[in-house]
């Protein structure tokens, strides 16, 4: 990584490297960007050989205002201007169709683009500073833990131009993906932006919003997995595995045995808090001296919706 000039702020120097085609990892409220310009197609190549990520899987351009969108896409519809108010800047990545200006490796040859406007000061000064749109998916290697603390990319990602540190991620979990459709609207990937939320904002799409979610592309079964075993808890694991081997994640403080590393994510419940911690915690075990990992299921309610997601595509399936 190199050094930075004493005249140069830390966002400075990230801006530099973006504009001379570099990979820059920023934070997010989600969790940690691996950005480059989304205009330049041999700089979104890096990210693809940094992240060694397939490329059928599309990127999602992060903006810092509306007037970029209007340089990415071709779309006019009202429903835009509607979410934008309510949502952005925040974690909604919204599919729409793309401009020519979007090279095809960003969108893997699809003729629609991710766009989002986070809801970071570093990422929005980032964007702003370089003068162009951010391509970034999450800043770990393709099917890895995302990394919610510049450490975490540090650890994973050495390969990377430089980190831009803004401390713990907010929200923890990646975004919700919407794509509008005519009559109504699908949700890609769940996230802390739910259907009821969308709803709320998008009312006449209410009756026609589809009750299945079909993934995103490149959104595998498995994904967002730890380098060590890891299991959603039923009880009759533990029949299975030694307790005092492994690594637990509880919820609320439950405790089915005695395990080498317990991680308590929420004492109060609160599933917001929980998303925020999960990625870390799970970095924390995979790192630690643990055999296996098991965590607690939580309940499919708001945000817990999307972080099962993400559990059920991090966990081993056992039979
Ligand atoms: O919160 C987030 O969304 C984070 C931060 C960094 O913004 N980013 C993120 O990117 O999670 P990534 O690459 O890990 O996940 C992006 C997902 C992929 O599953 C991809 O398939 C989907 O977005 N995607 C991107 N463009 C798409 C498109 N045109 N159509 C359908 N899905 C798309
Ligand atoms: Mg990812």
């Amino acid at each position: 990584m190199p050094k930075i000039p004493d005249s140069m702020t830390a966002l400075e120097t990230a801006a530099k490297i973006i504009i001379e085609g570099g990979v820059v990892a920023f934070p997010t409220e989600t969790v940690y960007g691996l950005g480059a310009n989304a205009l330049d197609p041999m700089a979104v190549a890096r990210i693809f050989e940094v992240k060694e990520r397939p490329s059928f899987d599309p990127l999602i351009v992060h903006i810092a205002d509306l007037e970029q969108l209007q340089v990415l896409s071709t779309s006019e519809d009202p429903r835009i201007g509607k979410l934008a108010e309510a949502f952005w800047p925040g974690p909604l990545t919204l599919i729409l169709p793309k401009t020519d200006r979007v090279p095809d490796i960003v969108t893997s040859g699809l003729p629609t683009v991710g766009i989002r406007m986070p809801d970071h000061p570093m990422a929005l000064e980032l964007i702003r500073e370089s003068g162009c749109p951010l391509a970034a998916p999450s800043a770990n290697k393709f099917g890895r833990l995302s990394p919610t603390r510049a450490a975490h990319v540090e650890r994973h990602l050495p390969e990377v131009d430089y980190i831009l540190d803004g401390g713990t991620t907010r929200v923890g979990l990646e975004s919700t993906i919407v794509r509008l459709e005519s009559d109504g609207f699908l949700i890609l990937r769940p996230g802390g932006i739910t259907r009821e939320d969308l709803v709320a904002v998008l009312p006449e799409s209410a009756k026609t919003v589809e009750a299945g979610s079909p993934e995103a592309p490149g959104m595998l079964d498995s994904h967002y997995s730890p380098s060590k075993p890891f299991y959603l808890y039923r009880p009759e694991i533990l029949g299975r595995i030694e307790p005092s081997k492994a690594g637990f994640i509880s919820f609320q403080g439950e405790k089915p045995a005695t395990f080498l590393q317990m991680r308590i994510l929420s004492p109060k419940g609160d599933l917001k808090e929980y998303a925020t911690k999960i990625f870390s915690a799970l970095h924390e075990l995979q790192e630690s001296e643990v055999d296996v990992i098991l965590a607690e299921p939580i309940p499919e309610t708001g945000i817990g919706i999307a972080i099962m997601d993400r559990l059920r595509k991090a966990a081993h399936p056992w039979h």
